[in-house]
């Protein structure tokens, strides 16, 4: 009897054992358990609350950045109301990049940098604006310069050291590197140093960073890279048109601090009329995404001032409610989005993508009101309230265009 019952015990434990090492086993087999955004003790940074906003290089200096671009671009941030309207990071992107020294240390091209990164933080800040800069999560960047693979940490503490503020971290070269460990490295490795510095996740939307990155970056490139037109895929690059319904259905994702990136702007770039301009400017807004201008801010002309400085539009994309705001109605070339904010009123975005100027009608059921409803409407790019209206609102929007709305009950 009590050896049966030793034998029985002895059974038990190893029956126990097995199926330990078995549900030991599986979490180690498990994808899950080895993913860093499923660690509840990761948090991302803090900053980002409302989508990001700045100037980039890339769009209209690509490769030629130098330290006098930049110099003049901070100037006219700063002093010609770019600043007061909430432009905040100043980011070079690609191709600042000198060579590794021997211990690995990466340093600036002096030759298009002369003074150096630090220095030019330090102009930067000195403006009252925050520095970006641009690394690769492969060996080299898009454009052949050193990437911060193996480097990562020695990567973070120069940047930190120069005073870097932002990080645009890219994808090129990275072979059949996982994503997700990838950029968690870099957040790892940028948070180490103590600086809180935003992370602007460029992986073009190839992994679905929508569904990890909230807790490793601030935002995420959703598409392949813009182009300076309204509509048409050319190999990588996207028009305006094509990249808003590829970020489109991603808007449950989105929310203060981490956002969809549909890439940077290219209002002022002369591809797009002043009126697809608008329309672009205006679906940027509505989508809560970035708005990192791209073109030559210290020569631009005054309709292109008028679209970026527009505060009414501005205040659409940094409402504190941190909506990504979406499509509600799709009748082909004629579109009506919605985007709740912070007031319990909505913004609302008439748009157009025909050939001819189209009357468009919105009613107040369509963006979550009852037909009795009395609302004070405002055009945002008039600059006018259109008064207090019932039921409904209908516009003649222009070709490529679109009429953009508060609507407050
Ligand atoms: C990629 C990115 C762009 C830009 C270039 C630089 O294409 O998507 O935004 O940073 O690299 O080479």
């Amino acid at each position: 009897m009590i050896r049966d019952l030793t034998s029985a015990i002895a059974a038990a434990i190893a029956a126990l054992a097995i199926a330990g090492s078995a549900a030991a086993q599986d979490q180690l087999l498990d994808p899950n358990t080895l993913r860093p955004s499923l660690d509840p003790a990761r948090t991302v940074n803090g900053l980002a609350q409302t989508p990001p906003m700045g100037w980039n290089s890339w769009n209209k200096f690509g490769c030629n950045v130098n330290e006098q671009v930049v110099r003049d671009t901070v100037d006219a941030i700063a002093s010609g109301g770019m600043k007061d309207a909430g432009y905040q990071y100043v980011v070079i992107d690609d191709c600042w990049h000198g060579t590794r020294d021997a211990d690995g240390f990466i340093g600036e091209d002096r030759a298009k940098f002369p003074s150096g990164m630090k220095a030019l933080a330090d102009y930067v800040h000195a403006h009252g604006l925050k520095f970006g800069i641009y690394s690769d999560a492969g060996a080299k960047t898009c454009g052949g310069r050193p990437g911060s693979q193996g480097h990562e940490y020695q990567d973070a503490i120069t940047y930190a050291r120069w005073g870097v503020d932002y990080l645009k971290y890219d994808w090129c070269s990275t072979g059949i590197r996982n994503a997700e460990e990838a950029y968690a490295l870099m957040a790892d490795a940028l948070r180490a140093t103590g600086r809180p510095v935003l992370l602007s996740i460029c992986e073009w939307g190839n992994n679905r960073p929508w569904e990890w990155a909230s807790k490793i970056g601030n935002m995420w490139r959703t598409t392949g890279d813009i182009r300076d037109a309204w509509a048409g895929r050319v190999t990588y690059s996207l028009g305006v048109m094509d990249i808003v319904d590829r970020n489109e259905p991603l808007y449950p994702y989105a929310g203060p601090g981490h956002w969809n990136d549909p890439d940077m702007l290219e209002v002022g770039n002369g591809g797009l009329s002043d009126t697809e301009a608008r329309a672009h400017f205006s679906l940027w807004a509505m989508m809560a995404a970035p708005l990192i201008a791209g073109n030559d801010v210290a020569r631009m002309s005054e309709a292109t001032r008028a679209i970026l400085l527009n505060k009414e539009v501005i205040a659409v994309d940094q409402d504190p409610l941190g909506r990504q705001g979406r499509r509600v109605r799709d009748d082909g070339d004629q579109e009506i989005w919605s985007k709740p904010l912070a007031d319990g009123s909505r913004a609302v975005l008439l748009l157009n993508r025909g050939a001819a100027p189209a009357r468009v009608t919105m009613n107040w059921p369509e963006i979550g009101y009852t037909a009795t409803t009395r609302a004070a409407v405002r055009d945002l790019w008039a600059h006018r309230d259109v008064g207090r209206v019932r039921a409904r609102y209908a516009a003649v929007v222009p070709a490529h265009g679109a009429t953009m709305l508060t609507v407050r009950p």
